[in-house]
């Protein structure tokens, strides 16, 4: 009769623990292993790590607020005027045909191939007023977009935004713009790839 007598004890022994589970003003309740159930809880669209003030991301690109500014500090890497190559002409091309032809038309004239579907009137940016205007003008057009036009700093690179700057210089000669003379100021490097070699 061995068996039934330590099982009687294990029973016994088991209610007198669990009695003293029993819930008084006189227990301390001890957590065995501090859990998740005591992390800070974050409620649905809630946010606990707001970044300090004036944070910004890292792979932030901070563009000039105006277009004056935009014309004054940026310079297109891959050079203005004559330096361009045919490359980067062609790839501008390309992405013109991508992105913009839609609205502003193959020749920029503002006819796209969106047509009448379109009803917003499109500028002509090969027109004269444009043609004075700094590379960085069209760099932060693109990357910002307009009241209306749609912005394609999320579709392109910054390099592919240059390439597409110096194509419209290309559609602005089509219409009579005289090269533009290279950009001098601040910018020697820009004249060293004509002198390296390819
Ligand atoms: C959905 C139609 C649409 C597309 C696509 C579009 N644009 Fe525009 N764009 C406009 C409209 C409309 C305006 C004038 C109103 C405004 O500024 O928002 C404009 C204005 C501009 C201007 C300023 C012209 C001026 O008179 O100051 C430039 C430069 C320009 N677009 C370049 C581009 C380039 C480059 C692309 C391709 C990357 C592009 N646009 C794609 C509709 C478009």
């Amino acid at each position: 009769m061995k068996f039934p007598i330590t099982s009687v004890s294990i029973l016994l022994g088991g209610l007198f623990a669990l009695s003293a589970c029993k819930e008084g003003p006189n227990v301390t309740k001890v957590q065995y292993m501090p859990d998740m159930a005591d992390a800070p809880t974050v409620k649905a669209q809630e946010n606990i790590l707001n970044p300090p003030e004036h944070s910004v991301t890292i792979n932030a690109i901070l563009y000039p607020e105006t277009y004056e500014q935009a014309e004054a500090e940026l310079r297109n890497p891959f050079g203005e005027g004559p330096q361009v190559s045919d490359e980067v002409k062609a790839k501008g091309k390309k992405l013109f045909e991508t992105y913009c032809v839609v609205c502003h038309g193959a020749d920029g004239k503002g006819k796209g191939t969106l047509g009448d579907a379109y009803p917003i009137p499109v500028p002509d940016i090969t027109r004269p007023e444009l043609h004075g205007k700094k590379d960085g003008f069209f760099f932060l057009r693109i990357s910002k977009g307009g009241e209306l036009m749609p912005s394609y700093g999320y579709a392109t690179s910054p390099h592919e935004r240059w390439w597409i700057a110096s194509y419209i210089r290309e559609l602005q000669k089509a219409q009579g713009a005289p090269a533009a003379a290279p950009a001098t100021d601040a910018q020697p490097d820009a004249q060293q790839p004509q002198t390296q070699p390819k």
